[in-house]
């Protein structure tokens, strides 16, 4: 079986997010989203509150996607799932310098794990958590961004709901 973990700081989950996970679920017989913390970023979500979002806007009738929340050595979880790919979006060339930090870095902690990269989709290219958190706080469109639920959610954080 091979399980792969895709890991983020999810806050919160966006329709980028989503697309990458349902295109690799029909690659991979297993996808673990895994809530993973950022120390360079402050989370405007807590753990649980990912979770619930993430959780609820998942495609239920999919049965090979788990969601996971993780304090730690990302390889450590890795390593714990007995999975040995780490699955992460690229969507432009903006993300490669950090994208490579991480993989390379993750390689010499853990060479018998691999980090495999999937391109974003062209109508997310533009889309990350920060920007939508941005909008949202002020009170702007975030319709086609991010599921109805987590829309929901972000309104009740900044006040507009
Ligand atoms: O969505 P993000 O913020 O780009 O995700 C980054 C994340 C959370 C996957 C990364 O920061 C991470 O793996 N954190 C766990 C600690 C770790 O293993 N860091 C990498 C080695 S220094």
């Amino acid at each position: 079986m091979i399980k792969a973990i895709y890991p983020g700081s999810f806050d919160p989950i966006t329709n980028g997010h989503l697309d990458i996970i349902y295109r690799a679920s029909k690659i991979f017989d297993k996808i673990i989203v895994v809530i993973a913390e950022n120390t360079k970023k402050k989370s405007l979500f807590s753990t649980d509150e990912k979770m619930d979002m993430i959780l609820n806007v998942i495609n239920k009738g999919l049965h090979n996607i788990e969601v996971q929340s993780f304090r730690g050595l990302l390889i450590d979880c890795v390593r714990t799932n007995k999975a040995n790919i780490i699955l992460r979006g690229m969507r432009a060339i903006s993300d490669f310098e950090y994208e490579t930090q991480f993989a390379l870095i993750n390689k010499k902690m853990a060479p018998e794990i691999e980090t495999v990269f999937m391109v974003t989709s062209t109508k997310f290219s533009y889309l990350n958590s920060s920007i939508v958190k941005e909008i949202a706080s002020l009170n702007g469109c975030i319709r086609e961004l991010v599921p109805p639920y987590v829309e929901k959610k972000l309104k009740n954080k900044y006040g507009f709901s």
